[in-house]
């Protein structure tokens, strides 16, 4: 495959004087692909039910005539004022009950049955207007579920139908008592009208009603994404994509995956650095103009899973952001490596958010790759070489890779719902062990827990998994390779109680938790022979030989080929974790350089230097921000 770039456009936010120029000029670029549309409903629909399609048209053909494909949004995340006239109760509540306003976007309630039939209105127009459309290359939906903190809403349209799905998961009020544990505080309800949603509670509420509520709303997710799908799908051929955003994991990404045949995510690599990686501040501030190490490639080798393989960048950072509390500069050569990253990854597409900085409104002060007065911005630069890097570098093909890593958005909301610990959060856990494999300079697949290609794998880690299901149970009682598996693995049921045999109950290795603990901030377990064990720690009991000790129990435990990890190890007890489960795996390791990240894919080994400082690699010097990469 030969990986192509692309570039978000608003034609609605100029002046149709600049349409062809600004297409020529993105085609003189080496730019394949255009998005536009996904925020458009004001101008598309200027009043309830009459339409004006004429200047989407004349776009469209625009950018088309000039080369481009067309990647058309439905405009489902920016529904008009005019809209709360209609339906006064879509907008979501948040946890206080307080409705989330209008005047940005998002302010919808996935529940909301008004609006969702506004929805089906509105992209069933698009798609028959625009399905057949020679122009029209892929489709987007909607705008980043569960961007702005919008998955969950506390609303009536939210509270009845989370009656309507618990009556259809137990059938009786009995089964959901007994499932949750109602006996409990006496909390035992006669019908599931009674049933509220899990806020304004006096204190906590049940963490399995809390589960379930979690459940639900992204059931609503993906039902808001199926609807338009199918529409979609009824007028085109062409495929279908969402722009999923980082470090979101509030709805089951899988699940909307499957409705799709293209995964995309959002990557702000600056932004997240400083708003969303649990980092310390000397971490910060080093990589503050680079970005995470391991940030951007944890995602590329999520939504690759999610895409079933197939996946882009729909918006990738090409300058400083607006939305972070401060928004610095890329290092020169920044946006080159983390777009070749994405294609190392096997990313189809690199979509740059966006064309021009917009002179108004929210997003004034983020950068486009071109300035607000249509002059180069650097971003733009950085593109133009990308292009020149995709020709050098010729097809680039993807590989399984020898470690599987096990990712569970259920799993986060439990955690979620149940920290036990203030900082604990299951995606960090998760993305813990991911940079631990890659200082290892191993090459991670991310696979969801539910699937038999995890058996293929020499190395499998589970971490923080919340409940076994009989899949995967399976699936590592037959493996033939290494899993390695906790904390908290296994720890509840699907009904959120702690199973009984205790946790882990993992297939092949006899051990038991016998109690946990969390450890605040500063309280320190050391593990003999290097490394720590931070914020959370459980105590071992069985045969299983420790191979990393402490004076306080076991931290890992493995027979044969299964082993169990006690506690959230610091970078460098995950390194010799790491280590031990890759030795048994018969996997080579090579630590990198610090910064220094590599990923192998069956075409290419790529360097990537996030470093401040040079770094040498394979017999070449890569400069900060370098990247270079050797044929396999
Ligand atoms: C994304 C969003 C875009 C734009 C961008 C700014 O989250 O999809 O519409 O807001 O952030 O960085």
């Amino acid at each position: 495959m030969t990986p192509e770039l692309g570039v978000c456009y608003y034609p609605e936010h100029w002046d149709e004087a600049l349409w062809a120029e600004d297409a020529a000029r993105m085609v003189a670029t080496g730019i394949s692909w255009v998005r536009i549309g996904e925020f458009a409903w004001s101008r598309l629909e200027p009043t309830s039910g009459s339409y004006d399609w004429a200047w989407l048209g004349r776009a469209i053909e625009t950018l088309g005539a000039a080369g481009l494909k067309v990647v058309l949004g439905t405009p489902t995340a920016t529904p008009p004022r005019w809209m709360l006239d209609r339906h006064p109760d879509m907008l979501a509540l948040d946890a206080d009950g307080r409705p989330r306003g209008f005047g940005s976007r998002r302010h919808y309630c996935f529940s909301h049955e008004g609006y969702l039939a506004d929805c089906r209105r509105i992209v069933t127009a698009l798609a028959k207007r625009y399905g057949a459309n020679r122009h029209v290359a892929a489709w987007q939906t909607d705008n980043e579920y569960g961007c702005h903190d919008t998955t969950l809403s506390y609303s009536a349209a939210a509270r009845d139908g989370f009656r309507n799905w618990l009556a259809q998961r137990y059938q009786s009020p009995d089964a959901l008592n007994r499932a949750w544990g109602n006996v409990f505080w006496s909390m035992e309800y006669a019908d599931f009208s009674e049933v509220g949603l899990p806020n304004l509670t006096v204190t906590e509420p049940n963490p399995a009603h809390a589960m379930d509520f979690r459940r639900y709303s992204s059931d609503m997710v993906v039902r808001f994404n199926r609807v338009q799908a199918e529409i979609l799908r009824a007028h085109s051929d062409a495929p279908l994509i969402h722009n999923y955003m980082g470090n979101i994991t509030d709805f089951d990404h899988f699940a909307v995956g499957a409705d799709l045949d293209i995964a995309s995510w959002d990557s702000y690599p600056l932004g997240f650095l400083l708003d969303r990686v649990d980092t310390g501040e000397a971490e910060r501030r080093r990589y503050a103009r680079q970005g995470d190490p391991d940030f951007q490639a944890f995602h590329h080798d999520l939504y690759r899973a999610v895409g079933g393989g197939r996946w882009w960048v729909m918006e990738q950072q090409p300058g400083p952001v607006n939305w972070a509390p401060w928004n610095p500069a890329p290092l020169p050569g920044m946006v080159r490596l983390w777009s070749l990253e994405a294609i190392a990854h096997g990313a189809e597409v690199v979509s740059y958010f966006r064309w021009r900085q917009a002179p108004f409104a929210q997003e004034q002060m983020h950068a486009g790759l071109l300035r607000p007065d249509s002059a180069p911005a650097p971003g733009l630069g950085e593109a133009a070489a990308v292009v020149e890097d995709i020709t050098a570098l010729g097809e680039v093909r993807q590989e399984e890779a020898p470690v599987a890593l096990v990712f569970d958005y259920p799993s986060a909301w439990a955690w979620d719902i149940q920290p036990q610990g203030r900082d604990f959060s299951y995606l960090g856990l998760a993305f813990d062990a991911y940079r631990a494999l890659r200082r290892a300079g191993l090459s991670v697949d991310i696979l969801p827990p539910d699937t038999e290609r995890l058996a293929g794998y020499p190395l499998v880690l589970i971490p923080g998994l919340f409940a076994w299901t009989d899949t995967l149970r399976a699936v590592v009682e037959r493996h033939t390779g290494v899993v390695l598996a906790g904390p908290r693995t296994g720890s509840k049921t699907a009904d959120f109680s702690i199973p009984v045999p205790l946790p882990p109950a993992m297939p092949g290795l006899d051990l038991t938790v016998t109690r946990v603990e969390s450890l605040a901030p500063g309280i320190e377990i050391e593990i003999e022979g290097g490394g720590l064990v931070r914020r959370w720690f459980e105590h071992l009991e069985g045969p299983a030989p420790g191979l990393l000790r402490s004076a306080a129990g076991d931290v890992l435990a493995m027979e044969g080929k299964r082993a169990y990890l006690a506690g959230w190890l610091d970078a460098a007890g995950w390194d010799r974790a790491i280590g031990l489960a890759a030795g048994a795996a018969g996997l080579e390791v090579d630590p990198l350089p610090e910064g220094l990240r590599i990923r192998d894919c069956a075409s290419h080994r790529f360097a990537f230097n996030y470093a401040p400082e040079p770094r040498s690699y394979n017999g070449r010097t890569l400069e900060p921000g370098g990247v270079a990469w050797w044929p396999r």
